[in-house]
């Protein structure tokens, strides 16, 4: 019937309106929605799945986005910065088992000058190893440095498009700084990663549907996107978190959007849910980010709840479940740097 047409449309010519969307965001049963994107999936980037090995190096952040444990103002977490040794460290041991790009991740942390993220960037550019960097929102001229000194990708996630929730949530930033932000990025040549989290307070199918519309109209090439998990000491700790089935129909309507770009089963889709990982891989996700940083760290990163659990080996992110997991489902581990394909144009 009419979603049915509807659906292969979107399959075929990857377009559609936000009304459509919508409807398609508010089905009771989307497995049909998860088909479509399993096999646009498999045609348009095959079964590998690229790992990002994420290192989150600073937990120090001088923002105070609402639903994160790492805002500044959270007195009860202890902080810390990891030594530049200590950072190549773990990318020596990311090396080691093979990983072809590395996330560089932290808070909004002024304290490392641009000058030592770029000479971290040259050791890791040095072992042939794609470089993505997850730190914020930086003037132009520092992305440019930045991209100049090696760093091949970036993750900003614009978190949600509805600019009345943004600014609630985002007390002391700019929508538009963050716009701005994507756009010198993309100038610059990176590869540009966004995204947004699912289920925060006041937040409508139709601006869900409106995030989708965002991705498709800057063309990014990749995607993050995950379930909001209320975390203590924020001020959106007493709020119900995002709901796994639409974080997945937000994953399948992404792959059917954008076919060739790459879209990972993120941290916190597999923190929410034991199966999120797998539920992620069949409806259009293409990547996976194992944490690869230092134990005694990870536990210290809590961006949410249940994350690390006491033992870190047992944590979802661990390289060697994810390694099992992705060959139990019949995929393959990629084996490149894991770029975007780019089929379309
Ligand atoms: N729940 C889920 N994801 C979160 N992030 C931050 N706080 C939370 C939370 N409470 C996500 C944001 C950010 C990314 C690094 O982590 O979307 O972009």
């Amino acid at each position: 019937k009419d979603i049915e047409e509807l659906i292969e449309k979107l399959e075929a010519h990857h377009n559609i309106d936000k009304e459509e969307l919508v409807t398609l965001l508010a089905l009771e049963d989307p497995s049909k929605i998860y088909q479509a994107a399993d096999r646009v999936r498999k045609k348009y980037v095959g079964d590998e799945v690229h790992l990002r090995g994420l290192i989150e190096f600073s937990n120090y952040c001088s923002n105070t986005c609402f639903y994160c444990g790492l805002r500044g103002p959270n007195r009860t977490i202890k902080r810390y910065r990891m030594e530049p040794e200590e950072i190549l460290q773990c990318v020596k041991y990311g090396a080691s088992v093979g990983l072809k790009t590395i996330v560089l991740q932290s808070g909004e942390d002024k304290y490392f000058k641009i000058i030592t993220l770029c000479k971290i960037i040259e050791e890791i550019k040095k072992l042939d190893i794609a470089v993505t960097l997850s730190i914020g929102e930086l003037p132009t001229k520092d992305y440019a440095e930045l991209k100049k000194a090696g760093a091949d990708r970036y993750l900003l996630r614009i978190e949600t498009t509805d600019k009345e929730l943004y600014q609630k949530l985002h007390p002391g930033m700019s929508y538009e700084n963050r716009v701005r932000c994507l756009m010198d990025l993309r100038e610059l040549g990176y590869e540009v990663g966004t995204g947004s989290l699912v289920g925060l307070p006041g937040q409508t199918l139709e601006m869900l549907a409106q995030d989708l519309i965002f991705f498709k109209k800057i063309d990014a090439d990749m995607l993050g996107i995950g379930p909001f998990i209320p975390c203590e000491n924020t001020p959106l700790e007493g709020e119900k978190g995002g709901n796994v089935e639409i974080v997945l129909k937000m994953l399948a309507l992404s792959r059917l959007i954008l076919p060739d770009i790459n879209i990972p089963a993120t941290t916190a889709l597999a923190v929410k849910d034991k199966a999120g990982y797998i539920k992620g891989l069949k409806c259009g996700a293409n990547v996976i980010m194992p944490n690869i940083g230092i134990d005694e760290y990870k536990k210290l990163y809590k961006l949410y709840p249940g994350k690390v659990p006491d033992n870190p080996s047992e944590a979802v992110n661990n390289i060697e479940n994810i390694k099992k997991l992705i060959l139990s489902q019949n995929r393959t581990i990629g084996k490149d740097k894991g770029y975007r394909k780019k089929i379309l144009n």
